[in-house]
């Protein structure tokens, strides 16, 4: 790994969170679901800054599931809303914030307000330090079908002949079609599942769980997850 100009490893090029905790702690504090995702979407904010400053080139993060729609339509509506006025102030902001947007997921489930902001903000995403992937109605296993379908559907065509499938052609097909994969991926909150979070992508990435609740979350504990990953011996299954 490249030392950079302060003597620390490079970090990684690709940083994927699940952006776990906010429910726990509004609860903690006697407040309603959705002010823990406002202050989830505020350490968002900060910790995308931060990896700017410190030269990662993507961060993925997991802002709506699949599953999540199972929740009360009060906290939906509330994250939808926070999405919302984040990518409204993000389009007047990037061109001076050097960050730029791909969303990975089923949007058309969403609003046609949003998925129009959705739309203009990949539109306008040229230059850029910082690549945020956000997934939005996304499920690891719906990539993979969505994937599967979209290349059933060249075949039928005649565009592609079955056999030509390989892992990097259907790599072509999922969501995240050009993006390295990420080495290090962040659960915070203390859980420790995957939760369909990534699951082609994420075939060689480095796992770190954490205690934190994601609105704590704080640049030094991303700074104590790099540290972590750095400690760890990549092999990719060689010896
Ligand atoms: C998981 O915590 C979090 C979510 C399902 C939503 C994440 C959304 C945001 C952080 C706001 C999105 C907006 C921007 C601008 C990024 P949880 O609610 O499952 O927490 P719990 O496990 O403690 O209940």
């Amino acid at each position: 790994m490249a030392p950079t100009e302060t003597n620390k490893p490079a970090p990684p090029r690709h940083i994927a969170i699940i952006m776990d905790g906010n429910g726990r702690w509004a609860k903690q504090r006697g407040l309603p679901r959705t002010a823990g995702h406002a202050a989830g979407a505020e350490s968002f904010r900060r910790i995308a800054n931060y990896c700017r400053t410190l030269g990662v080139e993507y961060l993925t993060v997991y802002a709506f599931s699949t599953e999540n729609w199972k929740r009360s339509a009060d906290e939906v509506a509330g994250i939808m809303r926070l999405l919302r006025r984040y990518l409204e102030e993000a389009l007047q902001d990037m061109e001076k914030n050097k960050v730029c947007f791909r969303f990975f997921g089923d949007l058309s489930k969403l609003s046609p307000e949003l998925q129009k902001l959705c739309r203009d903000a990949e539109s306008r995403s040229t230059d850029y330090d910082v690549q945020v992937n956000f997934c939005l109605n996304y499920g690891g296993r719906d990539e993979i079908v969505q994937a599967a379908r979209r290349f059933a559907q060249d075949v039928a065509a005649g565009n592609r002949q079955p056999e030509e499938l390989t892992e990097e052609i259907l790599s072509d097909y999922l969501y995240s079609a050009g993006v390295p994969d990420p080495e290090l991926i962040i659960r915070p909150s203390g859980e420790k599942r995957t939760s369909n979070f990534l699951l082609w992508q994420s075939a060689y990435s480095e796992y770190v769980f954490m205690n934190v609740l994601w609105p704590d979350f704080s640049p030094s504990d991303l700074d104590e997850a790099i540290a972590e990953y750095h400690r760890r011996n990549r092999r990719f299954g060689g010896t």
